[in-house]
């Protein structure tokens, strides 16, 4: 038997409010009444359904040709319309069949060699300047955006253009603030900013740059090493079978210089704050990097040597998730469980509530790195901080040992030290992001 899903027992105007006012509150508040779902009349818009079932969630997630996704609802789609993180159907098959293996097997490798690296390059810079106030969230996006250059469009786009993207990615946030409308097809922010126009329109002209340089290298037969996922895009377009909509690549290069860095930096941003508040954590991944860290760079082969390091950031994923939500509609009446939705609906999969949720976590609020010793993070369904299914993040393997190899080098020769409330007002854009970067001591030790 099929039923409709529930609605809150507030009017649509109210929740609206409550949502735009304090979203995490709000979700936190249906998850906790809701054990499936609940359905939010939008004014003038199809329902907004929020799923609060893990189980539910994944079948969604897992159904890309019923649940597909909400075109043009954050700041990238604006920026690069028909990237991987926005196309669908056709078009997102053949991309990511043409990019997928530029994020496989050797290329993992690569990545985490390269993030150790910079990571090194950061520890030394810091060590001789000794100690002092440093924006986190601005040198976690320099060293997150040069290593995805690096390896993705064989080009360190280096310290100021690196500086200049962080910049645009702020501008970008402050675009984006979210309310309910949001999620809804239809939604555009009221006015676009001259500001934002000039940070997408830099982001697009730095990606062109950088496929113009690479065309000519191939052509002269200037680029060395093996296949990048530049070199991929462009050798496509002498594939019959590939068709590229104009401005593919650039949309592809542009949207990978974004979600290639921004939700690592962030995630990394808020593992170090978290471990400057829970000192016993700090000192366990200390101990353990201090063993295994040795005169030169971490590579790859080391994250193996890294499990506490790895807990302790599985675990800021699971109470920070940088993509807090994530978003789908059903362009036809569809059934989720025992649910019948009204074709138009969206869905909203609020990952930040529901890897908060009780039923699922013990102690759920606590930053906790040692559930993951007793559980494994695959075999939870509430965990799912790079999403599941066909869309499931390309990057989670290049995130998870980059960032482990990060900690370990930082932690291991610093105390970063975070004021509480840095964390408290976070910014509900498209990702989870901190009002104005994160203030930090870093102290370098003996
Ligand atoms: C901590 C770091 C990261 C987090 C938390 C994260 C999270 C996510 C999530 C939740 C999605 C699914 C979105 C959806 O289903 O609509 C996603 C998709 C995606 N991510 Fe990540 N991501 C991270 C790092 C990366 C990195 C390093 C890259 C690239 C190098 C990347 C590239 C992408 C792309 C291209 C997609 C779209 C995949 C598709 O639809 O086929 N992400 N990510």
């Amino acid at each position: 038997m099929t039923r409709t899903v529930p609605e809150p027992p507030d009017p649509g105007v109210v929740n609206a409010l409550r949502f735009g006012s304090d979203t995490f509150r709000f979700l936190e508040g249906i998850q906790s009444r809701f054990d499936d779902a609940t359905r939010i009349p939008v004014p003038g818009a199809p329902d907004l359904v929020v799923v609060t079932n893990p189980a539910l969630a994944r079948e969604a997630l897992d159904q890309p040709d019923v649940f597909g996704r909400v075109p043009a609802q954050d700041s990238a789609a604006l920026i690069s319309e028909q990237g991987l993180v926005q196309s669908d159907g056709e078009l997102w098959r053949q991309q990511r069949s043409v990019m997928g293996p530029a994020f496989a097997g050797r290329q993992v490798a690569a990545y985490a060699d390269t993030t150790g690296r910079r990571a090194e390059q950061i520890a030394s810079e810091w060590a001789e300047r000794g100690e002092r106030e440093i924006n986190l969230h601005r040198e976690m996006t320099s060293l997150t955006i040069r290593v995805a250059s690096e390896i993705l469009l064989g080009e360190d786009i280096g310290r100021e253009r690196a500086a200049d993207f962080h910049e645009w990615m702020a501008t970008a946030g402050r675009e984006f603030e979210f309310g309910l409308e949001v999620a809804t097809p239809e939604w555009l922010p009221e006015r676009i900013s001259p500001e934002f126009e000039e940070a997408a329109a830099n982001i697009r002209g730095l990606a062109e740059e950088l496929i113009e340089r690479r065309r000519a290298d191939l052509a002269n037969g200037d680029h060395e090493g093996p296949p990048d996922m530049l070199t991929m895009l462009i050798r496509a377009e002498d594939d019959p079978d590939v068709e590229y909509p104009e401005n593919q690549i650039r949309d592809e290069v542009a949207t990978f210089l974004i979600a290639g860095h921004e939700t690592t930096a962030l995630s990394l941003s808020y593992t170090l704050s978290l471990l400057s508040q829970h000192p016993t954590a700090r000192e366990e991944v200390r101990a353990e990097a201090r063993e295994v860290v040795g005169n030169g760079p971490l590579t790859h082969e080391d994250v193996d040597a890294l499990p506490a390091t790895m807990r302790a950031y599985r675990e800021a994923l699971r109470l920070y998730p940088p993509a807090w939500s994530v978003f789908r509609r059903a362009d036809s009446p569809a059934d989720l469980g025992e649910y019948r939705l009204d074709g138009g609906s969206a869905l909203m999969i609020p990952l930040w509530s529901i890897q908060r949720d009780g039923r699922y976590f013990d102690e759920p609020e606590q930053f906790d790195p040692s559930r993951w010793e007793r559980r494994d993070p695959g075999g939870v369904e509430a965990y799912m901080p790079f999403s599941v299914g066909p869309h499931a993040c390309i990057g989670q393997a290049f995130a998870l040992q980059g960032a482990t190899l990060t900690l370990a080098r930082l932690v291991s020769q610093f105390d970063i030290d975070v004021a509480p409330t840095e964390l408290d007002d976070l910014r509900v854009t498209p990702t989870l992001r901190p009002q104005d970067g994160v203030s930090a001591t870093v102290t370098p030790l003996d």
